[in-house]
């Protein structure tokens, strides 16, 4: 996962405004039919944040291979994306014998509609679609600075299995965190 700005300042919306979560909030897996409507809003959404913006060619390379792995947060009202997470899962084959390993490729919820349980919601039915393609494990990169990402993945279980030093090209240091599915992937949890 690409570095995000320092969102010590910014990961919770200044007090009063934040805006309501509404009700009825859809959210919706990720099919190739949905791309014209929702792929522009995707990369707008992840990119707002990211200090290292990717190319469409790394949205293509995970929706077109794993978009049952992608869920979206959509406004009931305007169909909207408020939120998004896109993972991928394959075999993991410097492992013996090898593991399928989800991993959490990128995650984001637009700035207004943080601190409402939308990242954990979305999270979790990316970890249960995983759970159900009979993964192993989950893992994913984050920056050490970025305090509500660890703090949610932490909540849901994942532990740090390595510290990445310099690991983004803003020079900045990043864990990366696993969640062990299964009792067979505890050997792997340092790899
Ligand atoms: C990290 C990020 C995805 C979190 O999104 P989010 O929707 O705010 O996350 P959640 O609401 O699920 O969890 C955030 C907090 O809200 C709290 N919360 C959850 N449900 C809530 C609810 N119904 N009402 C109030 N608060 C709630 C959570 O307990 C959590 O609190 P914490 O600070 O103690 O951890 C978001 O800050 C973001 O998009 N950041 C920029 C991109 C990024 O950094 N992505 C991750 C890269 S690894």
């Amino acid at each position: 996962m690409a570095a995000y700005e320092d969102l010590r300042s910014e990961g919770k919306p200044a007090a009063g405004s934040k805006t309501a979560l509404p009700a009825e909030l859809r959210y919706l897996q990720y099919r190739h039919s949905l791309e014209s409507q929702y792929l522009p809003a995707i990369r707008a959404l992840i990119s707002k944040d990211l200090s290292e913006p990717y190319s469409i060619y790394v949205y293509r390379y995970f929706l077109c291979q794993w978009g049952h792995l992608c869920f979206m947060a959509i406004h009931p009202t305007d169909s909207s994306l408020v939120g998004v997470v896109i993972c991928k899962l394959e075999m993991h084959s410097s492992h013996s014998p090898p593991t399928l390993r989800g991993y959490i490729a990128m995650l984001a919820v637009a700035a207004e509609y943080r601190g409402q349980g939308i990242a954990t919601a979305l999270v979790k039915m990316a970890i249960d679609a995983m759970t159900k393609g009979n993964a192993d494990e989950i893992v994913l990169e984050t920056e050490e600075t970025n305090i509500p990402a660890m703090r949610l993945y932490e909540r849901l279980g994942f532990l740090r299995s390595k510290k990445l030093h310099r690991y983004y090209l803003n020079g900045n240091s990043a864990y990366r965190l696993v969640l062990l599915l299964k009792e067979s992937a505890t050997d792997f949890a340092l790899d």
